[in-house]
């Protein structure tokens, strides 16, 4: 059924308008946040675009997942760090039969990591690192040091070898923070079976990428939108990909 409400509107319950059927044994979703004229940053970054409400929607996504999926560019460029909630959002999780904490799981071909930064906590969840046989060895060797590295692929990562990897260890709540060129490649592999797209009021002008960048698709794909829902002007749109 498709709405246009007020997130916080009477009536409007934000994990229900997200949650994800418990007998749906596998389930990606990707989120993005972008301008009315269809860009994903300004100055380089996704946080001019946002919202309070967003921050919201995002966080449950967040904390409605057992990984977060996100390509090494966007980790590079936002400074990811592992994910460890506490509180309410803690309470949250725990709620929903999830793990304290979600995985991070990165997607890197070159592996040029901080090992210092954020990325690689010592306390689990250990963080994931995808990449294919193409990467550097050295490198490799030296990610293992700090992260569980899953080399799917032989030339470049397979994406679709990279969703069964993730899925044997149980990991089946799939949140895949972009940025858009993994998303390409994951809309390539058709692997991505929810869009949740946050569209600000904002024009921001020519530059910044839309939210599939780099590879091209080989025809548009298809979506079916489940809801709308807005604050502040901001637009929360929920779709699924329809995989023909
Ligand atoms: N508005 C939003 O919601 C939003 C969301 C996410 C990101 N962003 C913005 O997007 C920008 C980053 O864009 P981006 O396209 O560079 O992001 P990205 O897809 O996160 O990063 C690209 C890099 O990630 C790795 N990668 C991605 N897909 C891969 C694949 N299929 N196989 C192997 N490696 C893969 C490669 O890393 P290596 O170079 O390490 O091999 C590649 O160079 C940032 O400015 C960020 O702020 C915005």
């Amino acid at each position: 059924m498709r709405s246009l409400l007020p997130i916080a509107a009477e009536g409007v319950d934000l994990e229900a308008s997200y949650a994800v059927a418990a007998d749906v044994p596998w389930h990606v979703r990707v989120s993005f946040i972008s301008s009315a004229d269809g860009a994903v940053t300004v100055d380089g970054r996704a946080g001019g675009l946002g919202s309070a409400g967003d921050r919201r929607v995002f966080a449950l996504l967040r904390d409605l997942s057992d990984v977060i999926v996100v390509g090494a560019g966007t980790a590079r460029a936002e400074g990811y760090a592992a994910p460890r909630p506490t509180g309410r959002r803690l309470d949250r999780r725990r709620r929903h039969g999830l793990p304290d904490a979600p995985t991070l799981a990165l997607v890197s071909e070159r592996l040029a990591f901080d090992p210092e930064g954020g990325l690689f906590p010592d306390d689990e969840p250990r963080t994931v690192v995808i990449t294919s046989g193409a990467s550097p060895p050295e490198r490799r060797a030296e990610v293992a040091r700090h992260a569980d590295v899953l080399v799917c692929g032989a030339a470049a990562v397979d994406l679709v070898a990279a969703a069964a990897a993730l899925r044997d260890r149980g990991l089946s709540r799939v949140h895949c923070e972009g940025g858009p060129q993994l998303f390409a490649t994951a809309l390539r592999a058709r692997v991505v079976d929810e869009l949740c797209l946050t569209l600000a009021p904002l024009l921001t002008g020519p530059g910044a990428d839309r939210i599939v960048a780099g590879v091209g698709l080989p025809a548009p794909a298809q979506m079916v939108l489940d809801h709308v829902l807005e604050e502040d002007g901001y637009l929360f749109l929920r779709y699924q990909l329809l995989h023909s």
